[in-house]
């Protein structure tokens, strides 16, 4: 996949434009998945910045979305085993896989503040605008 500079601006900007507009988008990001290597690379991210640049295929939500192929919506964070804290704040997750050619190419994550946050207009939302990154890619 194309990883040049400006398709990584165009999804920084999306990361900042949900992040700012949605009261309960309290951190946004796309993880890639590598080329060779089964690992997710954070490529953007809004809000509070995670320590977790790398994760491995399975591990996590968005590690098991990796493999799974299928959008993941959290309720509440504290009841999965199979869950990565990036900040303590966090209290419901979304992770929407992104598709080109057939193939999982990455992800858009988002955490909010608030339990429950997502439902299903969130997540044909967020399936659209991976649609749109994917032609980028
Ligand atoms: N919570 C994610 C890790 C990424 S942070 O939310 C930014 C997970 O369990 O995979």
């Amino acid at each position: 996949i194309n990883n040049n500079v400006d398709v990584k601006k165009t999804m920084q900007s999306i990361c900042d434009l949900l992040q700012s507009n949605i009261d309960t988008y309290n951190w946004v990001g796309f993880y890639m998945a590598h080329q060779s290597e089964p690992t997710l690379h954070l490529w953007s991210q809004a809000g509070i910045p995670t320590d977790h640049l790398v994760i491995p295929f399975g591990k996590g939500i968005c590690g098991q979305v990796a493999v799974s192929n299928s959008n993941f919506v959290v309720e509440d964070v504290h009841a999965q085993d199979n869950y990565i804290a990036c900040s303590i704040h966090v209290k419901s997750e979304v992770v929407i896989p992104m598709f080109k050619d057939g193939k999982n190419i990455g992800q858009i994550d988002i955490d909010s503040n608030t339990i429950n946050a997502f439902n299903e207009s969130d997540e044909r939302f967020l399936e659209w605008i991976n649609v749109q990154v994917a032609t980028l890619l």
